[in-house]
């Protein structure tokens, strides 16, 4: 995610501004840019540097400025790769308007299109330069007007902040969706995308609401409807957090605001995939890469870890929709096993960071193979990223926290997106089955919602199993890889055993561990396979096993066979992965807790494995 940073006040602008950009750098970025009016000048000054802020200071230089008034950037990106060009603030054509920016303009191309036939130059692949280019192209010398004007033309999620050489004494910024906070000084104000930033400064802040538009002064601050131009008064709040404290957002730790960020990153995810008109849309993905969807003869997914998971999950999707063969394996596997591979197949390669050393390799075996390689990753301009044949990101967002939840996520809501437009490529889904498959998706975020809501039973089965040592997580078809996927988050933080199973396997072998001191997380929703999974459950009851149970919202057989039940909503099996991930990465977590472990950075691991 992005990071913001605005100062209007009677300090020199610069060293504020990175200072805050400093804060903000946990958020996770690739480049970075600052932009600040000189007054003798009366000319923006710009400044930007591909990298981290250290590679900006160098640009910079020690250059000093009496610049009073200024914004800064740290860019994530999402459209087009990290680069000095890429990174913001962003310049109009002419120079006049400077815009930061956090979020996607959907409707970026048309717009620059309309602007490019009036003879206006782009100079990057960013949708940000569309902002600054059509304010400046409003401006008739009153910035507020012009950013008003234009942003009534913007489709989707954005807060950004503009400012004007020709007014240089105040900001004007909107926010739609992403936060933006007003940090109150004494004859200063500060805009920021969160209040990590500026709390040297400030403890009084304004948090803005969506359509808000606010003129930013030295001296005083107007808040706006976009819309209706009505003022708005807000009473100033003050900041208790500590530093540590607002750059988690009032969590205690990273993964657990990554935990419910997920509702989020899903609908975000929808609203950049999926049309007005209902179909599914994915930017980067050329013909070459749709023609080999509709074609290929067999899919071939590669990754590690909990990408792996959801390669197993990607397996089963396309086998459903796109009734395409498919396997998953693990990348350093892969790599070594001289894969039966060439021309017309198609290997999927699933990554969070775009760098880890056996999905490269992977890679780069296939490629030599002949094999046509699409890459899931959420890092924009990763290695992987660029080196496949084509790229889809998951758009995640900066996942700090080393065990993955929302990354997993977004993989998943990816693959079944990927997995519905290949099956209509191939002429596999009906019009109404394609039709209800996006309806249904819409659905999910509001019954990841609903997820999190009904996992706060779950501190209760932490509190009741943190001691164990030996855990067994089952799950079959969809949630075979759930269960995988569960007993890694729960390995990988508690540093707890756990060995995730395919139910169906409890009899050849497992079910030898299975006493009354054995914890059993059993995934049963509702599924083609609920009945088995039910038998499973009662054999574990059998031998007095402690089942945990994680099951369809109303199931009236599970309460009796079961210590506890976690409920998710009904949903269609394609989407339980998504929905089974909320309860199994919050036991992880609360055990975990229990045991005082560092959630955020579990020992010996890393975040980006890019060793062998
Ligand atoms: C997941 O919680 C782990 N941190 C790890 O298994 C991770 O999924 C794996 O290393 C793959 O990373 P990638 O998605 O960045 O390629």
């Amino acid at each position: 995610m992005c990071g913001i940073v605005g100062y209007v006040g009677t300090r020199e602008t610069i060293p504020i501004l990175l200072d805050g950009l400093e804060r903000l750098e946990y958020r996770g970025y690739d480049s970075a840019g600052i932009a600040c009016i000189d007054p003798a000048e009366k000319n923006i000054r710009l400044f930007k540097a591909k990298g981290k802020i250290a590679d900006l200071k160098s640009i910079l230089n020690g250059f000093k400025s009496p610049a009073r008034i200024g914004i800064g950037h740290t860019r994530w990106a999402t459209h087009g790769v990290p680069s000095t060009i890429n990174a913001h603030p962003h310049l109009g054509a002419k120079g006049r308007i400077a815009v930061v920016h956090n979020g996607i303009v959907e409707n970026y191309r048309e717009l620059k299109s309309e602007l490019e036939r009036k003879g206006i130059q782009f100079k990057s692949e960013t949708d940000t330069e569309v902002i600054a280019q059509l304010i400046e192209y409003y401006d008739r010398g009153n910035l507020s007007k012009a950013v008003r004007r234009a942003a009534m033309r913007f489709e989707g999620y954005l807060a950004f902040v503009a400012l004007s050489r020709d007014e240089p004494n105040y900001l004007v910024a909107l926010k739609r969706s992403n936060p933006l906070v007003i940090g109150i000084g004494k004859g200063e104000h500060f805009v920021a995308s969160d209040v990590s930033a500026i709390l040297p400064y400030t403890k009084q802040v304004i948090y803005l609401d969506d359509e808000e538009l606010v003129e930013v002064r030295a001296k005083e601050i107007q808040i706006t409807n976009l819309k209706s131009q009505k003022k708005v008064t807000k009473k100033p709040c003050t900041i208790k957090w500590s530093i540590d404290q607002a750059q988690k957002g009032g969590y205690p730790d990273f993964m657990l605001k990554e935990i419910y960020e997920q509702p989020h990153v899903l609908q975000e995810i929808l609203r950049k995939r999926i049309s007005k008109s209902h179909q599914i849309e994915f930017d980067t993905l050329g013909q070459e890469a749709s023609r080999h969807l509709k074609s290929a003869k067999k899919i071939c997914f590669v990754s590690c870890g909990t990408a792996y998971h959801a390669g197993m999950v990607g397996q089963y999707m396309f086998e459903e929709f796109a009734h395409l063969s498919a396997t998953a394996i693990v990348a350093s596997e892969f790599r070594y096993s001289d894969p039966i591979l060439g021309k017309g197949d198609l290997v999927i390669l699933i990554t969070q960071s775009g760098e880890t050393a056996d999905t490269l390799a992977a890679l780069r075996e296939a490629k030599e193979k002949g094999a046509f390689t699409l890459a899931v990753v959420n890092v924009v301009g990763s290695t992987i990223a660029r080196e496949a044949d084509a790229v889809v990101y998951t758009h995640a967002g900066s996942e700090i926290g080393v065990a993955s939840t929302k990354a997993y996520t977004a993989q998943l809501m990816t693959l079944a997106l990927l997995a519905f437009y290949t099956g209509k490529l191939r002429g596999k889904i009906s019009r109404a089955d394609f039709r209800r498959l996006i309806l249904e998706a819409k659905e999910i975020p509001n019954q990841v919602k609903k997820t999190l809501e009904y996992a706060k039973g779950v501190n209760q089965v932490a509190k009741l199993l943190y001691q164990k040592r030996n855990f067994l997580y089952l799950g079959r078809g969809y949630n075979f890889p759930s269960a995988l996927e569960g007993s890694l988050k729960l390995k990988e933080i508690t540093y707890a055993h756990a060995h995730g199973y395919a139910a169906g396997e409890m009899k050849h072998g497992p079910i030898a561990l299975i006493d009354d001191t054995q914890p059993v997380i059993c995934l049963i929703p509702e599924s083609k396979t609920y009945v088995k999974m039910l038998s499973n459950i009662e054999e574990i009851r059998a031998r007095e096993g402690i089942v945990i149970a994680i099951a369809t919202y109303g199931d009236r057989n599970i309460g009796r066979l079961s210590s506890h039940v976690v409920h998710i909503p009904s949903q269609r099996e394609v989407f339980s992965p998504i929905l089974t991930a909320i309860p199994l990465q919050i036991l992880a977590y609360q055990i975990a807790v229990l045991n005082s472990r560092d959630v955020d950075k579990p020992r010996n691991l890393a975040k980006s494995v890019t060793v062998e």
